[in-house]
């Protein structure tokens, strides 16, 4: 997504190191200079951006945290969206994936009950041909047949 549009400045959040390095070998093998990396926990968000200086969130194919008592580490939990919701700039907007069906509808819910308004949601983001640009798990996850949920949310 930096390659298509140089003139977007992105930043990559991922907590596993050895994740993050893959990432950065791939933005130095394409000579890109619009992406910067940051090795931490999404939590910690609002201590490297202002509030409103963020236009767009990709949450893409988080760990879905299946356990009841586990549900405040999803990325989509109230804690995350309030963290997002001060960060993201007046329309800002959250792009979520996932294959996961359980998350998605949990997800719709929290989105909604914390003010947020979704649209372009799909259980089926590819059933037209392949949309966009696919992330590593959503490409393996598209081969296998398995059906890739999405939607876009608008902060309150
Ligand atoms: C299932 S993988 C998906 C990887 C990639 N987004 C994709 O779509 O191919 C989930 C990734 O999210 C990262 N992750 C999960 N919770 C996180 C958090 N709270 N902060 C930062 N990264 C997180 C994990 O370390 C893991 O690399």
């Amino acid at each position: 997504m930096a390659e298509l549009n140089p003139n977007i400045f992105f930043v990559a959040v991922e907590k596993v190191p050895d994740a993050v390095v893959v990432g950065m070998e791939r933005v130095f093998d394409r000579g890109l200079h619009n992406v910067r990396f940051i090795s931490r926990d999404a939590a910690a968000l609002d201590e490297f951006f202002a509030p409103g200086e963020i236009a767009r969130i990709y949450i893409n194919f988080p760990d879905p945290w299946h356990k009841a008592r586990q549900y405040k580490r999803r990325l989509t939990a109230p804690g995350f969206l309030k963290t997002y919701a001060g960060l993201l700039s007046p329309g800002g907007e959250i792009w979520f994936k996932t294959d996961n069906v359980p998350l998605f509808a949990w997800s719709q819910e929290q989105f909604c009950e914390n003010g947020w308004t979704l649209r372009e949601v799909t259980d089926d983001l590819h059933a037209g041909g392949c949309q966009g640009i696919m992330t590593d798990y959503e490409a393996k996850f598209h081969a296998q047949g398995v059906k890739i949920n999405r939607l876009v949310a608008v902060r309150p």
